[in-house]
């Protein structure tokens, strides 16, 4: 059995002034006596783990950068080893499946980045593991594509190491590389990880909510993704420093008519509050090519509500039928076409009420 040793407990110190002449210069002196305690490090329970993370929808209009959802059935996959070649500690990413643009580099890579923080989290440094990322969803989307990835490899190390961090300490390895790719936000990676609706209701200290869109009601999310990027560095530059009273009233009171309505399972309140953004979402429209055009035939079509999903470029459109979604899509793809000159695809997809989750693993 590997074990380190680590100091999580605070070291006494003895400090003691000393009468001084001089008040403006006091003498200190300090003794310092640190406990050392033994931690064992956790063993890997399997060989391989081989996760998924699912797309996710963040902001979901008024609740910039605190409400966020993830969507079924799309989301970026990691395989992860235990792997003799690499140095004890440290990780290797051996392949990415999908963009070539993406640095193999794990401290320049999404996966990479949060691994090694799920990494240091529990202490690992005995053992080196190789990590293969395959990319379902493509970048700067506004799907939560960085997120996909950081979630997938967070609970890739933790499934590895025997489930030892809890939820929030994996959305913290998560958002430590959402931080270092386009910023401090969580309402990608926190619905990445635990599914459903969340709510970041505190960064420092982090707290999340998860609000509960009951199981017997019907909800369906039309994503429509124009051949355009938009980077989230980019589309965060374009938000004003500061809001007004009125904006700021407006928009707070309908995050919570959003988050009232995700709770009573009121899709046509939360269409209606996810529309309604008079923030981020005038800013960031007109920098993507035809998006009001769309968001326009969303709703002539039938939709509830429509915004930017995340930073975009994609657009979402909530509705509680799925044939009724994909009609409404088409109309939205032929919109981004007309008024954006931008070709686009559609899909309906439901809520993922999972999460981050292990889907194959090989036991020791
Ligand atoms: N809240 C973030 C933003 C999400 O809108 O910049 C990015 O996907």
């Amino acid at each position: 059995m590997a074990v380190f040793l680590s100091s999580p407990v605070k070291p006494t110190i003895h400090l003691t002034v000393f009468f001084n002449p001089n008040p403006k210069k006091p003498i200190f002196k300090c003794s310092c006596s640190l406990p050392t305690v033994t931690i064992t490090e956790p063993e890997p329970v399997f060989t391989s783990v081989r996760t998924f993370a699912p797309a996710t929808v963040a902001n979901l209009g008024p609740g910039f950068d605190f409400l966020g959802c993830a969507v079924d059935g799309l989301g970026d996959y990691v395989s992860l080893r235990v792997d003799p070649g690499v140095h004890p500690g440290e990780i290797s990413i051996s392949e990415i499946i999908g963009p070539s643009k993406l640095s193999k580099n794990p401290l320049w890579n999404c996966a990479g980045i949060a691994a090694i923080d799920a990494m240091k989290r529990l202490g690992i440094r005995s053992v080196g593991l190789s990590l293969s990322l395959e990319k379902g969803l493509p970048l700067g989307s506004g799907l939560g594509s960085s997120a996909a990835s950081a979630a997938a490899a967070a609970v890739a190390v933790n499934e590895m190491f025997g489930k030892k961090l809890n939820q929030d300490e994996l959305v913290l390895a998560g958002l430590e590389s959402e931080a270092k790719v386009s910023g401090y936000h969580a309402d990608n990676i926190a619905p990445a990880i635990m599914g459903g609706f969340v709510l970041i209701r505190s960064y420092d200290p982090l707290e999340l909510m998860r609000l509960n869109f009951p199981e017997e009601k019907k909800l369906f999310f039309v994503l429509v993704s124009p051949e355009f990027e938009a980077p989230t560095k980019k589309m965060r530059a374009a938000l004003p420093a500061e809001v007004g009273m009125p904006h700021h009233v407006w928009n707070c009171s309908q995050a919570g008519a959003l988050v009232a309505s995700v709770l009573q399972g009121d899709p046509v309140g939360l269409g209606k509050a996810l529309s309604s953004d008079k923030i981020v979402e005038p800013k960031r429209a007109p920098l993507i090519p035809g998006m009001e055009g769309v968001k326009k035939a969303a709703i002539e079509a039938g939709a509830f509500g429509c915004t930017i999903s995340g930073a975009g470029p994609t657009a979402v459109a909530v509705v509680d039928n799925e044939e009724k979604g994909k009609v409404i899509g088409e109309k939205m793809v032929e919109a981004f076409w007309k008024e954006g000159n931008l070709k686009a695809a559609a899909v309906v997809k439901s809520l993922d009420r999972v999460g981050a989750r292990l889907v194959g693993s090989v036991r020791k």
